[in-house]
């Protein structure tokens, strides 16, 4: 089989590679044939110590190209030849033969609006051909994403195509603790002045534009993946409209691209001035569509779709499954059985740090890699050798409902655009097949684009985004699709309550809060606390609320988890016990984090997303005080509550009752009946103090409304932060506690005596 095996390999190097790489092989393979015979003629060893000799020489010699290969243009015997092959790839892209349509109109215009099919070259391209133009001559060249991982992939996908990949002429920019090592010594060595060309998220770019409302650094900006409509490509758009013609005054033009493949153009077009759209035709490889009946479990059904694939041969090349849930993508992981010396099962998701990333991207042996991931790898990312597309056609999203203050986690089909861009994850560097679990009908049902995100989010970071950069008049701005005008005036409100806003004026707790991006009560929160002396704890909260949902390893049952829960829970509720969990994980080093969870029954990669999230918060807060937040507090339980009561106070619910044996809670503000959702350690330690009054974070409707990250707070505290009657509530708590109390002591009595007598106590209770 020897023979056969480097024959194989010599196929898909020559796929691969070129002319020189095989006549390397084919040297070694010749030397392991006089070897053999050699020894062979001499008899001095026995014969599989022979054949392990000879796959040694050739597994080294294939490790050695695979090194090389990883970044081929380094070594200078296969620059020539490889740069040859690549300028033809490159030149094959649909995009090649409009490179000079494209900057001539770029040329007449200062804004354009780009359209092409998914894998013809956009995102790679357009910034190349920018910089061949010389627009990064003086001035810096911006392109944004709507995530963080795109943005790092397609740096490096533009770095490696320019080979400038140990410089830093093309980079990409986000916060510092995302970073590895590697990543960081890279910056470190180079000044980002030498920056051309830099990737960043929409997020950031509307950071920068905050500290320099001109945006002078930079002579062209970018915004690819537009279709997204994420809350900051919204705001940047609408800013930006404004500041091209500015700078057109200054006589220092700014030119503004938007790039999609699936955009609404006409309305963003008319929304721009009637800016000019072009549309490149052409696709690089054809993707096969194949529809299947729409099944409730849509992860038993990918996975089923899969092993079919596997046993009648048709996966010849990775695999990218696209599920709803970061649940679904390790149900998934865990339910699919295959050959692992042939498959390869990997999930990427957006909590995942570099490190973790960066294994989906590379190259394995020969082993065939199958891919779970969410939505974050539908736009802008390329994974080499992907062929087959899986779609569920499902998508997990988070939708605020803000006249009731609810987010709700909503599973919900995707839309139009979404189907094409999975779609358009195969085709990029093979024709590729794509298998949408749902009906060509189905997708003629589904919405054409995804809500914008500004009206699916909560009120109150979007006008604090908006306040922080001097919106005096968040109700009159020019925004593509605005929010209710009432929502917005309710949201302002809130702000003003927690001390955000002032006479309609951001105030400087208010910028931090903006700069934190997360829901205003939370950073309320960790303001309080930094007055208090404890914002670090407050930080490290923060930073695993953002994380709860995953806490658990989701394979366990239900005792399990509970077991797990009573194991490290504080009786001073949810907050308290997700404090001490971060405290007890972060004194592992790095090494020891895995086996610390897996004992502990938690998802380690949550908990490290958790500490990386709390750098991020920690970093923005030191930037922003510039000074020292750590004080060595006494009593920091107390001083916990405090700021925690601070921030949470309007979100209230008192006890009110038990029915079947669950306690029921009842919520100050919308006065409705609530549970306390399972995660909560309260549930587990049992709580129904005739006083109680919890604070919460969330409020989730499933099946019923529960509310979750519970803090038990006392009258006497809440009394400092809130004006709600304290005596009337506790009044009316009471008295509903005791019609309960009746009802059951009542039923209780009639239970066992006879129906008659059953029928007029009812009729009693009921007049
Ligand atoms: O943005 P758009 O979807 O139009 O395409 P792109 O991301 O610029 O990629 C254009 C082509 O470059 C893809 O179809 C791939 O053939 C190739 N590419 C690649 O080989 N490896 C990458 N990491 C990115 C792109
Ligand atoms: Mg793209």
């Amino acid at each position: 089989n020897l023979t056969s095996y480097v024959e194989k390999e010599k196929m898909s190097i020559h796929q691969m590679f070129n002319k020189d790489f095989l006549t390397g092989l084919n040297k070694i393979q010749y030397q392991d044939e006089k070897n053999r015979k050699r020894q062979f003629e001499k008899k001095s060893e026995p014969y599989e110590q022979e054949q392990t000799l000879i796959y040694k020489n050739i597994s080294s010699f294939l490790k050695e190209m695979q090194r090389l290969s990883k970044n081929p243009i380094q070594n200078s015997y296969l620059r020539n030849a490889y740069d040859r092959e690549f300028r033809r790839a490159r030149a094959k892209l649909p995009f090649y033969a409009f490179r000079h349509t494209i900057l001539e109109e770029l040329e007449k215009n200062d804004m354009l609006i780009i359209i092409g099919h998914t894998g013809s070259g956009k995102t790679t391209q357009v910034p190349q051909y920018l910089l061949e133009a010389g627009f990064a001559k003086n001035r810096k060249i911006v392109c944004t994403q709507p995530r963080k991982i795109a943005s790092i992939s397609v740096c490096k996908r533009i770095a490696f195509e320019l080979d400038c990949e140990h410089t830093n002429l093309v980079d990409f920019k986000t916060v510092r603790t995302f970073l590895n090592k590697q990543e960081l010594e890279r910056k470190k060595k180079f000044n980002h002045k030498d920056n051309k060309l830099l990737l960043m998220t929409d997020r950031l770019l509307l950071q920068e534009y905050k500290k320099d409302n001109l945006l002078r650094k930079y002579s062209c900006i970018i915004i690819d993946e537009a279709h997204e409509r994420t809350l900051f490509t919204d705001i940047l758009l609408c800013e930006l409209k404004k500041l091209v013609p500015k700078r057109r005054q200054m006589k220092n033009p700014l030119k503004l691209i938007i790039m999609s493949a699936t955009i609404d153009e006409t309305k963003i077009s008319n929304y721009l001035n009637s800016c000019k759209v072009i549309t490149i035709p052409g696709q690089l490889y054809p993707v096969k569509v194949f529809y299947e009946k729409i099944e409730q479990d849509y992860v038993s059904q990918s996975i089923r779709k899969i092993k079919h694939l596997i046993e009648s041969n048709k996966l010849t090349g990775h695999a990218l499954v696209f599920l709803a849930s970061l649940d679904d993508l390790k149900k998934a992981q865990n339910k699919l059985k295959v050959d692992n010396d042939k498959y390869s099962v990997m999930i990427l998701h957006g909590n995942m740090n570099m490190e973790e990333q960066s294994k989906v991207f590379e190259e394995l042996d020969s082993k065939i890699k199958i891919i779970f991931t969410t939505n974050v790898a539908e736009t802008s990312i390329t994974i080499n050798g992907v062929k087959v597309i899986i779609d569920s056609g499902r998508v997990k999203q988070k939708v605020y409902d803000q006249d009731r203050n609810i987010s709700i986690l909503k599973l919900k089909f995707i839309n139009q655009s979404s189907a094409q861009q999975r779609k358009g994850r195969a085709g990029r560097m093979q024709s590729g097949e794509c298998y949408r679990l749902y009906e060509l009908k189905d997708l003629e049902n589904m919405e054409f684009s995804c809500e914008p995100e500004i009206l699916r989010m909560h009120l109150g970071i979007v006008c604090l985004e908006l306040l922080s950069f001097g919106v005096d008049n968040i109700i009159e701005y020019d925004l593509i699709d605005k929010p209710d005008r009432n929502d917005i005036i309710k949201s302002i409100k809130k702000l003003e309550s927690l001390g955000f806003v002032e006479y309609g004026k951001i105030t400087e707790n208010g910028r931090i809060a903006a700069d934190l991006g997360l829901e205003p009560m939370i950073s309320r929160m960790i303001i309080e606390g930094i007055n208090l002396g404890i914002g670090i704890d407050m930080i490290k909260i923060a930073a695993m609320l953002t994380i709860t949902n995953i806490l658990y390893k989701k394979d366990l049952t239900k005792d399990e988890k509970n077991q797990a829960k009573v194991q490290n829970s504080n009786t001073k509720g949810d907050l308290f016990t997700l404090l001490s969990i971060y405290n007890q994980f972060s004194q592992n080093k790095f090494k020891t984090q895995y086996s610390w969870c897996n004992a502990n029954r938690y998802y380690c990669n949550a908990l490290r997303f958790a500490k990386q999230t709390y750098g991020e918060l920690y970093n923005i807060i030191k930037t922003r005080l510039n000074k020292n937040i750590i004080f060595d507090q006494s009593k920091k339980e107390d001083l916990i509550l405090k700021a925690i009561c601070s921030g949470l106070h309007l979100q209230l619910a008192y006890f009110n009752g038990v029915v079947n044996r669950q306690n029921v809670y009842k919520l100050y503000e919308l006065n409705q009946e609530v549970f306390i959702h399972n995660e909560s350690v309260l549930n587990v330690l049992g709580n129904s103090d005739i006083d109680s009054i919890v604070l919460y974070t969330e409020l989730n409707q499933h099946d019923r409304l529960y509310i979750k990250n519970l803090t038990p707070v006392s009258h006497e505290l809440l009394s400092q932060y809130s004006r709600i009657d304290l005596d009337k509530l506790k009044k009316e708590s009471k008295k509903e506690l005791l019609i309960n109390n009746i009802n059951i002591q009542v039923i209780e009595k009639i239970k066992g005596n006879n129906s008659e007598m059953q029928q007029q106590i009812e009729e009693l209770i009921g007049s």
